[in-house]
């Protein structure tokens, strides 16, 4: 089993270093052998090749069964051109390996409650939302994009386009989802005012015919944003656009309190998937052994899960996580009062043992 690693920027070689060993406690437990390259992408290849997402990492990626992905970005990058940012990086290989279904699951670890930001009666009907993102289409990839002149000014603008078998695709991901969890998906769009949504919610509409068993409705992404902190606990399954999968994705990570905790798989039609956690590179903390490293030790058990299928490890993963926190272990971002405070090695290690 290959697996390419892209660390990447600012606390992305932090974790990383401790999603290795977890692999290798997996490893040890279950005799597996795990295979790994490394390569790069973002600030650290525009620094190497003067380019975010070289040749030789894409074909890395493809030769390997799954990606693991640490951040990309940072001040460092800021001023370079809009067309070799560290982010493209990102976009460029989620394009070039067809990840069109990107799962970020945002569920509240019990042990962490206390760190929520939302009310304690809505935080106590439990939250544990599965938002999926529309990850190569849309806004983020529509010709015709670029900047021009309108009414004799400077204009920008892009462009908000969907096939009806990016549609489909998607929304199939979605009800499979939902059948697996509790049945429940929420298709979010903007059809009272974009074509693209009504669109969208046509045929939505239409591919529920396939899964009856699936309960299906319907909201606006501005009525989503606003249901997602005032009643969580009505969602199991969102599916949505890559923009608005993009905001409400952030929204639902947040409201648990542990961004630092939740970890992400972008798939396509076959393999390599890639995960990652869905924080940033927190550049300030970088190298400083202060980052938490469990959302990319919780996407090893994504990717154990989805591209290895490997179920069994992958839970093993998860209860040493748990374990760690029911122990009382916490970095820095999910400290609380009478905890105690680790590193981002001390993590890892704990974790890795636990396993
Ligand atoms: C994410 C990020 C990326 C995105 C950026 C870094 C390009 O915000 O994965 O959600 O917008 O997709
Ligand atoms: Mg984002």
């Amino acid at each position: 089993m290959n697996i390419c690693l892209l660390a990447g920027d600012g606390i992305g070689p932090d974790i990383l270093k401790q999603a290795r060993k977890a692999f290798s406690a997996v490893e040890k437990k279950f005799g597996h052998s795990f295979a790994f390259t490394e390569a790069l992408i973002g600030g650290a290849a525009i620094d190497a090749t003067g380019g975010p997402l070289p040749e030789e990492t894409v074909t890395k990626c493809k030769a390997s069964d799954a990606v693991l992905l640490g951040a990309v970005g940072g001040p460092k990058w800021d001023d370079v051109a809009m067309n070799i940012r560290p982010e493209k990086g990102l976009l460029g290989i989620r394009k070039a390996l067809g990840l069109f279904a990107n799962l970020r699951p945002a569920a509240l670890f019990k042990e962490l409650a206390p760190a929520c930001y939302l009310r304690p009666d809505i935080v106590a009907q439990g939250i544990d939302v599965l938002v999926i993102r529309e990850l190569t289409g849309g806004v983020y990839f529509g010709e015709p994009r670029g900047e021009g002149q309108r009414d004799g000014e400077r204009a920008a603008f892009n462009t908000m386009i969907y096939k009806e078998s990016e549609i489909r695709r998607i929304a199939k991901v979605g009800f499979e989802s939902a059948r697996k969890r509790r049945g429940k998906l929420c298709s979010v769009d903007k059809a009272n005012v974009l074509d693209v949504s009504r669109f969208w919610r046509e045929i939505v509409i239409d591919e529920h015919t396939n899964y009856p068993d699936v309960e299906l409705s319907h909201q606006y992404v501005d009525n989503a944003a606003m249901q997602l902190v005032r009643a969580p606990s009505q969602f199991d399954v969102i599916v949505t656009e890559n923009l608005f999968g993009d905001i409400l994705s952030d929204e639902a990570a947040a409201i648990t309190g542990s961004i630092g905790m939740l970890p992400s798989a972008s798939l396509g039609a076959a393999n390599p998937g890639l995960y990652e956690p869905i924080h940033g590179s927190a550049p300030d903390i970088a190298g400083q052994d202060k980052a938490n490293p469990l959302a990319t030790i919780l996407s090893v058990a994504m990717l154990l899960r989805f591209s290895l299928n490997l179920a069994v490890e992958a839970e093993a993963i998860e209860t040493a996580v748990k374990t760690a926190l029911a122990q009382g272990l916490r970095t820095g971002d999910i400290m609380q009062p009478g905890q105690r405070l680790v590193g981002c090695e001390e993590m890892g290690e704990a974790v890795a043992a636990l396993i």
